[in-house]
């Protein structure tokens, strides 16, 4: 081409995820990847059959924009049972491409030019994008040293132009949750304000020791401002099928759907048919606590046999290992070196701060087979 043109980018910090980059050494020099979060523990062979059924049967086009009504209505009752909240399965669910879209539509439809949103790090990577694309200003605020919210904190930052709070509970990549006093706290902080509440709760059912997950939507106050978002991806061990949604109040909702249906107008129509037939076995997510929490124990005890200190893991299936101790590397350079030399694949946390502060703590995904765990401390037992 004779012509290169002088595009400006409007993410100029942005290169490609962590996850993709340590995905991609892995693969390179043949590490166990426990990098990225996906579980790579079998799919329900069930749920694969009711997708190539409803396939085969002709469902393969359009879904309607907003999302299955009859796979709507199963999440409505899902959410009522599990939390004992109301909402409309028509006018207050939306069916979207996983959690990740319904962060971005939820962004673009609140977020105007100048509004604050404040950030709560380490965070998930794709927050900030999402709100500087819309014009927003994040303003950080950061967990303290035993992985809490610093409430004092939020509660300083917010200001008038503040449009909204994203929370994350259980929370990627510290594994800590919200706890009741936790969402009692944002609600008062909240109260008299117009403050829209982002709560990712992906997670959901993946909280351990016999916590109960403390979902916005158990608080009528805070529900009554919040978008939550929630994924089939996490739930049912298909990160690939890309299938979420998320809930909010009608009126917050409407303006969602107008963004989600010119960013992804519907989604995969057989995969929105299957779940809905396959949500009828509630055992498969109430099961899933105690299924991550054995991943979780057997994981620890065998990190006992290597030199790293196990920080504590509440929920998801993010395991993070402090080496602190062990090298004065920057995380980064930590995590390629154990990824090259000793074949075990992680994520350095720096990288969910904006600027990138190094506590010299790496993340470990679980949720994979006990053998393909066992190879990967074989790794880090050689650390020395
Ligand atoms: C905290 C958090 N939010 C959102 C997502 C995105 O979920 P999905 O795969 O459904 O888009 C992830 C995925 O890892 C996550 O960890």
């Amino acid at each position: 081409m004779n012509f290169q043109h002088p595009i400006t980018s409007k993410q100029p910090n942005v290169g490609t995820t962590i996850f993709a980059v340590m995905t991609g050494l892995a693969n390179q020099h043949g590490a166990v990847n426990l990098a990225q979060g996906f579980p790579n523990v079998e799919v329900d062979p069930k749920l694969i059959a009711l997708v190539d059924k409803h396939s085969r049967e002709g469902k393969n086009q359009y879904a309607p924009m907003p999302g299955l009504p009859a796979l709507k209505e199963k999440i409505a009752e899902k959410i009522e049972e599990s939390y004992g909240a109301k909402y409309h399965p028509i006018n207050e669910i939306l069916i979207t491409a996983g959690a990740t879209q319904a962060i971005y539509s939820s962004l673009s439809a609140i977020v105007f030019p100048g509004d604050e949103v404040i950030v709560i790090e380490p965070a998930y990577d794709c927050y900030e994008p999402g709100i500087k694309l819309n014009g927003g200003i994040p303003v950080r605020t950061q967990l303290t040293a035993d992985m809490k919210v610093d409430w004092k904190d939020v509660q300083n930052k917010i200001s008038p132009k503040t449009r909204s709070i994203m929370i994350n509970t259980p929370h990627n990549p510290t594994g800590s949750v919200l706890l009741k006093e936790d969402l009692l706290t944002l609600e008062k902080m909240v109260k008299n304000t117009n403050v829209i509440i982002i709560s990712d709760e992906v997670y959901e059912h993946i909280v351990f020791d016999g916590e109960r997950h403390e979902s916005v939507c158990r608080y009528p106050a805070l529900a009554e401002r919040s978008i939550v978002m929630f994924s089939f991806g996490k739930t049912y061990h298909v990160t690939g099928w890309r299938l979420g949604y998320c809930i909010a109040p009608e009126n917050i909702m409407k303006e969602i759907v107008k963004c989600h249906q010119f960013q992804s107008y519907c989604i995969h129509t057989p995969v929105q048919y299957a779940v809905t037939d396959y949500m009828d076995n509630k055992e498969k997510y109430l099961e899933l606590n105690s299924f991550f929490q054995q991943k979780r124990d057997y994981f620890l005890s065998l990190v006992k046999q290597t030199k790293f200190k196990a920080l504590p893991c509440a929920g998801t299936y993010f395991q993070l290992l402090s080496f602190a101790h062990l090298s004065d590397e920057s995380d980064r350079e930590y995590a390629n070196r154990l990824t090259i030399d000793y074949k075990i694949a992680s994520i350095p946390i720096s990288v969910f701060y904006h600027n990138f502060r190094d506590d010299k703590i790496l993340r470990f995904c679980f949720a994979k087979t006990d053998e393909t765990l066992e190879k990967g401390v074989e790794g880090l037992i050689k650390v020395k």
